[in-house]
């Protein structure tokens, strides 16, 4: 089964998509984390992204469609959430490109729907583990240690991008090139639509039903 989980930056995509991973088995593909960590590693691709990424904007299609070309095939049997791609049209008829030529469709597209006025607050509360990734907020759920992540230990950072001149950046971005989609997959008769508000577990839960009605 193949899923797109897409939604306003802050809708809480890589929140529910690690939880489908751990309790649903699915492999994820988020084209943030596969910037993030080609800026980590300093390569030349991922210096170019940092500079627009930084910018809240969005990083070119070819660069991005190349990134989840690559990760597919190397596990191209497998069920795979696409969290933060597609994020333009081209990309969602690229990806319906790419998954019809390894024979398995696209099943839904999952639009994780949140009041436009929390976004800033999940966005600017947010801290991330530099070591391991995972993500808290300092008010909804706070690590036990202020700056320590509770999984591995780890310093928290606040993302350079969650800054509030650069999410409104990224708002405008979703609106102008990523919104669309919801037409795109609605014309497909994949678009389902998930209440993303509410305490983590209720959004999973109604997460949940929708993945297992398809
Ligand atoms: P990316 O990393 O994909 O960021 P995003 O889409 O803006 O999404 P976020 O990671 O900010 O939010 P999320 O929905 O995952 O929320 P989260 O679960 O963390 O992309 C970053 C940049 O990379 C882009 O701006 C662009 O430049 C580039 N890029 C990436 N993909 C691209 C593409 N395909 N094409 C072009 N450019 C691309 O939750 C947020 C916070 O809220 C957390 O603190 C969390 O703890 C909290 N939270 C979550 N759920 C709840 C809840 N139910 N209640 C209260 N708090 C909650």
């Amino acid at each position: 089964m193949n899923l797109v989980l897409f939604g306003p930056p802050g809708a809480g995509k890589g929140t529910q998509s690690s939880l489908l991973i751990e309790r649903k088995g699915f492999n994820h593909i988020s084209t943030g984390d596969l910037l993030r960590e080609a800026i980590k590693a300093q390569s030349d691709l991922g210096m170019a992204a940092k500079k627009i990424m930084d910018q809240g904007q969005l990083v070119p299609d070819d660069v991005v469609i190349g990134l989840v070309k690559e990760k597919l095939a190397s596990k191209p049997e497998a069920s795979f959430i696409f969290d933060g791609f597609p994020r333009t049209e081209a990309q969602a008829k690229a990806l319906d490109a790419l998954l019809e030529d390894l024979g398995r469709p696209l099943n839904k597209a999952i639009f994780l729907e949140v009041d436009h006025k929390k976004l800033t607050d999940r966005l600017t509360g947010r801290r991330v583990c530099q070591k391991c990734g995972a993500t808290f907020h300092i008010h909804a759920s706070p690590p036990q240690k202020e700056g320590v992540c509770d999984v591995c230990g780890g310093e928290l950072i606040q993302r350079p991008d969650d800054k509030e001149e650069v999410i409104s950046k990224r708002l405008e971005a979703y609106m102008n090139s990523t919104a669309p989609l919801k037409d795109f997959y609605a014309s497909q008769g994949k678009l389902k639509t998930v209440e993303g508000e509410g305490e983590v577990e209720e959004v999973f839960s109604r997460l949940s039903q929708e993945v297992a009605s398809t």
